[in-house]
Order: C-alpha cells, then sequence, then structure tokens
C-alpha cells in the first residue's frame, strides 16, 4: 500500500529529480555491463553468457525487494544517459579511464574489472580490480603504492639484480614514471641501477660495494626501492650503512619476493637496524594453495555480487526510513544521486573487503621499521653514565638498535591494493612518533635554567635552548 502511495505521489507530482532519478522503492534499478568485445577477444561469447546467467541467479535469490534491469554492451562508448545506477565495465586500461571521466559526469558509479599495470581509478570514486597471473604482480605492486601516496618522492633510484627479467624492470620503471590521468600521484623520476646477482656471499658483498660506493646520490636523490632476494637484502643494508647511505634523510624500500607464506617471516631476517634510518619491506606472502581461486570470471562474480549485495542495502535502508516519515517528507530527505552512489560504493569496498577471495593468495606485506629514538628508550638517570672524550675507538658502531621493532602497516593484495594501517615510512611522517626522549643538561643561565626545591629535586626548566628543544619537538613529535 505504502510502496503505491509513494508511486503514486512521485509519478503525479515528479519533480525533475524524481523521473530521471527515481527511488529504489519506486523503481527496479537499471545498470549498465560492459563487456568490450576487443578486450576480451575470443572470451567474449563465453563471459558474456557465463555472466549473464550468474547476475540472473544473483538477482533471483539475493534480491528480496525489487529486481534489476541489466543492459549489456560489448563495447564502452556507450551512452550514458539512461537512468542506469552503475556500470561494470570489463575493459582495457584506457578504455576503462575514459569510461570513468564519463560515468564521473553523470555521477554515477563505476565498478571496473581491467588489465593489470594500469592504475586504479581513485578509491573514493570508483573500484578497479586489475586481473595478473600469479608472479606478475610487481609493477601493479609499485604502481599502486605510488598511486596510493605511500611514498612521496619525485625521484627514486631503483637497484635490482638479475633474478629481476627485463622486461619485469621496464614495466617496473614503467609503473613509477607513466602520467596517470588522477593528478593525485605524480610521476617519479627513476635511475636503474643492476647489479650481478652473486651466490658467494663475500663476492656480493664486493659487487654491492661497487654498485653503492658510486652511486651519485647528490644527483639522483636517496629515495631508494631494492628490488632484491632476501639474502641480498641483509648485504645491501650493511653495505649502505657502511658508506653512510642509510641515515635520516634517506628513504629505504625493500621489495622482496623471494618469500612465501611458509617461510614468510621476514622479522627473523631483520638482525639489524640503526637509529634513526628509514626502511620499510615490502615482502611476498604468496600462497600456492589449491584451494586459491583467480581468473577474469573469478572477480567479476564478486564484484557483481559486492554489488547485488550494496543495491539490496540500499533499498532495505530506503524502504525503512520511507515507512517512517511521510511522503512528501521521503521526497524531501531521499539519498540524491551522489549519496546513493557513495553508500553503494563503501559497501561493495566493505564486502570486498572481508568477502573477497579472487587472487587473495597471492598477498604482500608491508613492514615498517620502528627506529627513531629507539636508543633511547630505557635511558634513564640511572642508566647515564659520564661521556667519554675518546673519539678515537670506533669499534663498537653508534646507534645499533638492540630491541628491533617491526610495525605491520599494511598489506597489498590484487583485488583492492595496499590497504595502510600506518604510513610506509612513519617517521618520514611521524617523526618521532612522540616517543620521550632523554635530555642531559645542567645550570647555564640565560641558555638553561634549572630550578630545584629545598631537597634538590629540578623542579622546573626554561631558557632559550628549551625554548628551541620545545620548538624542535613540536616539528619532529618527540616530547
Ligand atoms: C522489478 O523486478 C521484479 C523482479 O524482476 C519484477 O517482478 C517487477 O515487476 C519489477 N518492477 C518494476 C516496477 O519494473
Ligand atoms: C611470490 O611468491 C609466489 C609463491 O612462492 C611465487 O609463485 C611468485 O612468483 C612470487 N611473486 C613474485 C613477483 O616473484
Ligand atoms: C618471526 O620471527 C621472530 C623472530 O625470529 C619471532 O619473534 C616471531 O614470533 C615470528 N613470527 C611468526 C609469525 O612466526
Ligand atoms: C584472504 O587472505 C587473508 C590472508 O592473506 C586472510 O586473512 C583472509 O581471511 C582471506 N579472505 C578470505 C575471504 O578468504
Ligand atoms: C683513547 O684511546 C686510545 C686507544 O684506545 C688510547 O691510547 C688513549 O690513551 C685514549 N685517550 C684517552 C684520553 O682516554
Ligand atoms: C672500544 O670499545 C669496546 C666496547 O666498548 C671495548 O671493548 C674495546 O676495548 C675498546 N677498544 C679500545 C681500543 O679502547
Ligand atoms: C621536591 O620535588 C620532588 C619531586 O617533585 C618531591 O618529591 C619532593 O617532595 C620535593 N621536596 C620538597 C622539599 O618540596
Amino acid at each position: 500500500m505504502k510502496l503505491w502511495r509513494i508511486c503514486l505521489f512521485a509519478c503525479v507530482f515528479g519533480t525533475g529529480r524524481g523521473e530521471d532519478f527515481p527511488s529504489l522503492i519506486t523503481a527496479n534499478a537499471s545498470i549498465a555491463v560492459v563487456l568490450d568485445h576487443q578486450f576480451l577477444g575470443e572470451r567474449y561469447q563465453a563471459v558474456l553468457d557465463e555472466l549473464k546467467d550468474y547476475i540472473k541467479e544473483l538477482a533471483r535469490v539475493q534480491l528480496k525487494h525489487g529486481g534489476v534491469v541489466v543492459h549489456y554492451y560489448s563495447w564502452t562508448s556507450i551512452s550514458l544517459k539512461k537512468g542506469f545506477l552503475a556500470v561494470f565495465s570489463i575493459a582495457s586500461c584506457v578504455d576503462t579511464w575514459d569510461l570513468f571521466s564519463r560515468t564521473q559526469a553523470e555521477e554515477l558509479l563505476l565498478f571496473a574489472l581491467t588489465e593489470v599495470d594500469c592504475p586504479r581509478l581513485p578509491t573514493r570514486e570508483a573500484i578497479t580490480a586489475t586481473y595478473a597471473e600469479a608472479g606478475e604482480e610487481l609493477p601493479q605492486l609499485l604502481l599502486d603504492l605510488r598511486t596510493s601516496n605511500a611514498f612521496k618522492w619525485k625521484a627514486a633510484v631503483i637497484l635490482h639484480d638479475d633474478t629481476l627479467s627485463r622486461d619485469m624492470v621496464s614495466r617496473v620503471v614503467q609503473s613509477l614514471t607513466s602520467q596517470i590521468d588522477d593528478d593525485s600521484a605524480n610521476p617519479v623520476s627513476v635511475t636503474v641501477f643492476k647489479m650481478k646477482h652473486e651466490i658467494n656471499e663475500y663476492l656480493r658483498r664486493k659487487e654491492m660495494y661497487r654498485v653503492l660506493s658510486k652511486l651519485p646520490v647528490k644527483f639522483i636523490g636517496e629515495n631508494f626501492i631494492a628490488i632484491v632476494t632476501t639474502d641480498v637484502m641483509t648485504t645491501m643494508a650493511d653495505t649502505a650503512r657502511e658508506l653512510l647511505m642509510s641515515h635520516t634523510s634517506a628513504q629505504w624500500l625493500y621489495v622482496i619476493s623471494d618469500t612465501n607464506v611458509h617461510n614468510g617471516n621476514l622479522s627473523g631476517l631483520i638482525n639489524t637496524l640503526h637509529e634513526g634510518e628509514n626502511v620499510a619491506y615490502i615482502y611476498n606472502v604468496t600462497d600456492d594453495h589449491q584451494d586459491c581461486v583467480n581468473g577474469l570470471m573469478c572477480y567479476s562474480r564478486e564484484m557483481m555480487s559486492a554489488f547485488i549485495s550494496a543495491l539490496e542495502a540500499a533499498t532495505q535502508e530506503e524502504l525503512r526510513v520511507a515507512a517512517q516519515v511521510s511522503d512528501e517528507e521521503w521526497e524531501a530527505i531521499r539519498p540524491d544521486k551522489l549519496q546513493r552512489k557513495n553508500a553503494l560504493l563503501k559497501h561493495m569496498q566493505q564486502y570486498i573487503q572481508v568477502n573477497s577471495r579472487c587472487g587473495n593468495c597471492s598477498t604482500w606485506h608491508v613492514l615498517a621499521a620502528e627506529t627513531w629514538g629507539a636508543t633511547y628508550k630505557d635511558i634513564n638517570e640511572a642508566t647515564i653514565v659520564e661521556p667519554s672524550h675518546n673519539h678515537t675507538n670506533n669499534t663498537a658502531s653508534p646507534g645499533v638498535i638492540e630491541q628491533i621493532e617491526l610495525l605491520n602497516v599494511g598489506f597489498w593484495r590484487p583485488i583492492d591494493a595496499v590497504s595502510f594501517s600506518d604510513a610506509l615510512f612513519p617517521h618520514v611522517e611521524h617523526g618521532f612518533r612522540g616517543k620521550e626522549l632523554p635530555i642531559v643538561t645542567y645550570h647555564n643561565p640565560p641558555w638553561t635554567i634549572l630550578k630545584r626545591n629545598e631537597s634538590g629535586a629540578v623542579i622546573s626548566h626554561t631558557g632559550l635552548v628549551f625554548d628551541i628543544i620545545h620548538q624542535l619537538a613540536k616539528s619532529k613529535n618527540f616530547t
């Protein structure tokens, strides 16, 4: 009854908005499914048939209120002014971005499946899944890091050895240097250095020294991406320290592909870190389990499931709200096009985050080293000793961190790219992360003025030096 009255209201008094954008209660949602014939080639017909059956069944089982009208297209240059709620596309990278600019103009939700090495559409506006064969994920991974602004670099130095094929190197370079329509991710200028992969530890160290000592860091910058195996990583980190290349204003990102879910405990392999470094690790925790699913149809089905789930949720929500208010009120408050698009997008992203199984086995983990201020962690008044003025003893390297702390800052998988829970380089973003640092000083007015009470305890500290310290603490985030 209510439904009918609402329809009557909308039909009779239909405002402009009501006609070209009906509520989900009054009309079945309609979506466009674009399967680009040229992109799919000979798979086109099979994909089309399978998807048609799948959507029909999905709508029958999942949609409790109303249905969904699906329009199929075999090319991306379609007219979008048909009151679609959303567009699903399988197309090349270029066509996907082109379609995106048109869905944006119409405030339509686009969820797209596209080829590998394609910059994803902005996650606040659309959903992109890229489909790659296992073992080919490296360029997409770096591209996703770049587009998610994990590093804000103008230039980077790529270090790799011959375990990385030439084709892969050029794809990796391409993923960092390419122009992207979305101007949030500027191209990174890249310098590439290759070294020989030496099995022998001594030769490896020598080779590493040869390459690293000659890097013209003044010109190429100090942001390093090392695409290496675990054994090379350890040697490289040591050599970089020896050459004083791993310091507060340098950033080192190790990309390690020869790990997997079974030997994937990288933290066990990182045995030295120094105060003030910026080091992050991305490593392969891929599982080659039999239950792993992947492939074009898998992603297509999963994205459609996510959409249907979001549609059902949106319809239920509209019914729930409409039942509580008068028809006139409902017309005034019901979600507009953009609000509904955003609600659908959010629901789909959450659904994928929780339920996605396609390509879920190829996962990479991201670790960041917590190094700034780590050597001062356990220092208090009791442990402070007289400083030695003898600088000739260099055998104990200063700033070695005894208790290494690695932060789990995120993970990557093909369907929803990198999910970060913290910054890739936490100290670059957050300085000392609010750490408490010990300060040694003495009464020396006007620079430092210490006030003591009768029993000799320091009760206040002021003076010019402390003004500077407080300013530093603010900008570098320590206490
Ligand atoms: C909506 O779809 C359902 C199920 O497909 C169908 O029974 C119903 O008639 C449709 N309603 C409208 C208004 O088209
Ligand atoms: C990641 O690990 C899996 C399983 O060991 C392997 O098949 C795949 O090639 C690795 N990825 C890369 C980019 O090396
Ligand atoms: C990884 O190795 C470290 C040190 O060897 C150990 O403390 C940690 O528990 C291990 N983690 C897992 C998940 O095995
Ligand atoms: C996907 O993989 C992660 C671990 O890599 C796991 O925790 C999660 O449960 C998996 N999701 C599904 C739906 O299987
Ligand atoms: C500094 O160390 C050197 C060698 O260890 C030693 O010969 C010298 O006496 C030391 N100087 C002081 C002032 O302790
Ligand atoms: C240098 O320092 C180390 C550790 O503090 C000490 O064991 C060693 O004897 C010192 N060497 C010299 C030459 O003083
Ligand atoms: C001096 O300050 C310390 C620390 O705040 C406090 O424990 C002590 O009681 C104070 N002594 C006097 C005499 O006020």
